[in-house]
């Protein structure tokens, strides 16, 4: 069928029971993975199959060629590629949506840095590129290993996977994090060529849970928290989402405190509550006493009925971890992961 141009249909999927709106200018995967759904792909051009869905209603258009052929029996079987073909009418499709992190294979991927921004002296925002042909599959809150010249280190992914090719990262001047110093020295520059292995982590979010989300980030724990929070609502999860942000007290206001409120635009049931913690870096001890001045900023009737997301150092984890346990929180709905 001929394509009519910017038009917008409605995709089904039928196993899922999920469906996302997709105009026929885009790729079927293109829209989908906008709407922040976990579909499997690699290459996006046609050449690994990765993206074969069944089309079980509705017509589809090819827009780009694809090296990969499909056999005849998954023609019978009206399969197609995703990344190559575009709606020409509102679809039912049937596909597996990758539903358990450790489906997601191991990537390795050479990225180019496209941009480090020093928000302050002490954390700097870097986004790198993945190749076009080449977006790296994750799921939202996951971690990857960066390894500059045989420097390695890991780091959340603070982006949405619904970005595609690029993705964020916050990185903190910390002596003993060797790739960080490369970034503070400036030694790590625009368009350095930095090799990607990941995703790892199992630090998700429970998708088909109607409970309200608690997001409850330490300083820099804010990177998968904000990968979270961006995949929810390319999800149009209607969940209420509540964030508590806490940071050293000797900085005016956590570091992207704008962006944290910026949400308030885009969702209904939204509440911040930044929480500035008397700390000394240097002392261990001071780990209680953030989780203490954490737990005490909290609304428990709230979190005693949420999903409760934490990014943290291990230590406060443990600490805020037991406090919460203690006060009526049950296990499964903790989901933790440290910094
Ligand atoms: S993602 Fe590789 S063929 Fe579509």
């Amino acid at each position: 069928m001929a394509s009519m141009g910017n038009q917008i249909f409605n995709i089904q999927l039928n196993k899922n029971k999920r469906n996302f709106e997709c105009s026929d200018n885009d790729s079927i995967l293109d829209g989908g993975l906008r709407h922040g759904l976990s579909m499997r792909y690699e290459c996006s051009n046609g050449t690994c199959g990765a993206c074969k869905a069944k089309l079980v209603k509705g017509d589809i258009e090819k827009i780009k060629h694809h090296d990969y052929a499909l056999t005849a029996e998954e023609i019978d079987n009206q399969e197609f590629l995703m990344c190559c073909h575009a709606p020409s009418s509102n679809l039912e499709l049937e596909l597996d949506l990758i539903g358990d992190v450790r489906l997601i294979p191991l990537q390795k991927i050479q990225t180019k840095i496209k941009d480090i921004r020093f928000v302050n002296e002490n954390m700097a925002i870097v986004s790198l590129r993945t190749p076009r042909s080449k977006n790296l599959q994750f799921m939202a809150g996951q971690d990857v290993e960066l390894n500059f010249k045989g420097v390695v280190s890991r780091y959340p992914i603070a982006s949405c996977p619904c970005h595609g090719m690029e993705l964020e990262f916050h990185i903190r001047n910390l002596d003993i994090d060797e790739f960080s110093q490369l970034i503070f020295s400036h030694k790590i520059k625009d368009k350095d060529k930095v090799n990607l292995t990941g995703p790892k982590g199992v630090f998700v979010l429970k998708e088909t849970s109607d409970k309200p989300m608690v997001f409850i980030a330490w300083d820099g724990g804010f990177a998968p928290i904000r990968s979270l929070v961006e995949h929810a609502f390319s999800l149009e999860m209607p969940n209420p989402v509540y964030f508590y942000w806490a940071y050293p007290s000797v900085e005016p206001r956590p570091y992207f405190d704008n962006h944290a409120q910026s949400w308030n635009a885009v969702m209904d049931d939204y509440y911040y509550q930044p929480i500035a913690c008397e700390f000394d870096r240097n002392s261990h001890n001071d780990c209680h006493k953030v989780a203490k001045q954490i737990y005490d900023s909290l609304n428990h009737d709230i979190v005693n009925q949420s999903e409760v997301y934490i990014s943290a150092p291990a230590e406060v984890l443990i600490y805020l971890g037991e406090f919460l346990l203690e006060n009526g929180l049950n296990d499964a709905q903790l989901i933790a992961s440290p910094i």
